[in-house]
């Protein structure tokens, strides 16, 4: 079992859990950013280098996003050698003696129950801590275990942790009742090495799926059906070794793009898939942005007034619960009401209270917030409970008159790359205090 005092120590030491961000707002954005590699591919990539023995080379990983550090350390806790080979991540599970995923792991991050479906897939066995709720809802994870008891895992479920045993996981027919995104990766992991033929019905079709799709192929996954709602899987006895480059994050880049419109400024997005940004830019061109998009980078100016836009969060391709939040604040600086569906998670609204101490006016009914906007914001002492709320408060901040000091900033280093260094070279006035 892990050791919960030293990973505590660990965590307060290397990722500066008492930091806090300060920044100056007021500033309009100027200049080019470059995105990292998505957070949301990189960890069920790492996971899925549990299935070969052989080397997995990973680029473009954003090594220094919290969860992507956690992910890598949890392989390294079940035996994975983890190693930097210039700018690629190297991962070889060839000495894998550990099966269990610790609950001091697995409640600093709930995609640590990505490991379920390689481990019982490879070794026939897998514990993980059951993930429980958190900030943003209640996160259930029965729709993976479902799927795995219908490729004949047997699962048990004690003293908070579920267990996953099967001899050979047999291929199967199964559909997902609703849309989960790391479900149907961890289904898809499971079924690459199942005996015969799968069929996942209602798959979710983030980009990230994709992504983890084209590293198994390289792997010699035999999988159909990529970007669509049904994919096909034939089992095969054994993967081999990889390379593979994770696609952009297009949370991050949404999150710059709101941040050049929120300041009235003039960015660039640069290393990013335009694409997987359309349901994002469409709102950002109807509140009054000019947008220019290349093959691989986004120009946004706002020299104007915004104007209101509604949104309802949904699976890909339609509005990203992961950028709703940060939208929130852009709707603050809108001339007019805003309202904002989140139909993804129950409680994702936790920004609207620390967003109302900077001033904002908005009022939540349900799973609805009403933006009144504009508000001329003003800066405060803020906390997030959760990572994308503290996107949200940042560009808050950038906007707000006066200083705004974000605490807990553990939570945005979740999910960015040091986001405090590349808004600073976008000429914002913000700085990490330790
Ligand atoms: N759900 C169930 N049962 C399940 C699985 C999901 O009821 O077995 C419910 C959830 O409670 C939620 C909905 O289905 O209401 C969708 O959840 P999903 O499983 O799709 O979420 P996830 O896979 O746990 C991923 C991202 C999240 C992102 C969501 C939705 C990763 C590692 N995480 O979570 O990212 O919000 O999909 O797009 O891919 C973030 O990056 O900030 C983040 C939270």
């Amino acid at each position: 079992m892990f050791i919960c005092g030293l990973f505590s120590s660990f965590l307060v030491i290397k990722w500066g859990i008492m930091d806090k961000i300060r920044i100056v707002g007021g500033r309009p954005l100027d200049g080019e950013v470059r995105v990292s590699g998505a957070k949301n591919s990189a960890l069920p990539c790492i996971a899925a280098s549990l299935l070969t023995a052989d080397p997995v080379f990973l680029r473009n990983v954003p090594g220094k996003v919290r969860d992507v550090s956690t992910m890598i350390l949890l392989l390294e806790h079940l035996g994975t050698n983890a190693s930097w080979e210039g700018s690629a991540l190297r991962l070889q599970a060839d000495a894998i003696d550990e099966f269990e995923a610790p609950y001091d792991m697995v409640k600093t991050m709930r995609a640590s129950v990505l490991v379920l479906g390689p481990l019982v897939a490879r070794f026939g066995k897998a514990v993980v801590s059951l993930p429980g709720g958190c900030a943003i809802g209640a996160r259930p994870i029965d729709m993976h275990l479902e799927g795995l008891q219908a490729f004949g895992a047997e699962i048990r479920i004690e003293h908070g942790y579920v267990s996953a045993r099967a001899k050979r996981l047999k291929g199967a027919h199964y559909r997902f009742p609703n849309i989960t995104v790391t479900g149907t990766e961890n289904l898809i992991m499971a079924a690459v090495l199942a005996e015969g033929k799968t069929v996942l019905e209602n798959c979710a079709l983030e980009p990230e799926i994709a992504d983890l799709i084209a590293l198994l192929r390289m792997m010699g996954a035999n999988i159909s059906g990529e970007d669509t709602p049904t994919v096909t899987i034939h089992g095969v006895d054994s993967l081999y070794t990889a390379q593979h480059s994770i696609i952009p994050d297009r949370i991050e880049a949404g999150t710059f793009l709101i941040a050049g419109a929120i300041t009235g400024g003039s960015v660039t997005v640069t290393h990013c898939v335009p694409g997987h940004l359309a349901a994002l830019l469409e709102k950002l061109g109807k509140s009054g942005c000019r947008l220019d998009a290349g093959q691989n980078s986004v120009h946004i100016e706002n020299h104007g007034q915004l104007h209101p836009s509604d949104i309802e969060t949904h699976p890909y391709p339609l509005f990203p619960t992961d950028l709703q939040a940060q939208y929130m604040a852009l709707m603050t600086q809108a001339n007019g009401i805003c309202r904002i569906h989140e139909n993804i998670f129950e409680n994702r609204f936790m920004h609207v209270a620390e967003l109302q101490r900077m001033r904002a006016d908005i009022k939540v009914h349900g799973h609805v917030a009403e933006v009144h906007g504009r508000t001329a914001l003003s800066g405060a002492c803020v906390m997030a409970t959760d990572l994308r709320a503290s996107a949200s408060l940042l560009l808050a901040g950038l906007v707000a008159e006066g200083v705004t000091v974000l605490q807990r900033v553990y939570h945005i280093d979740r999910g960015y790359e040091r986001i405090e260094e590349k808004l600073r070279q976008l000429g914002a006035e913000i700085e990490r205090i330790s």
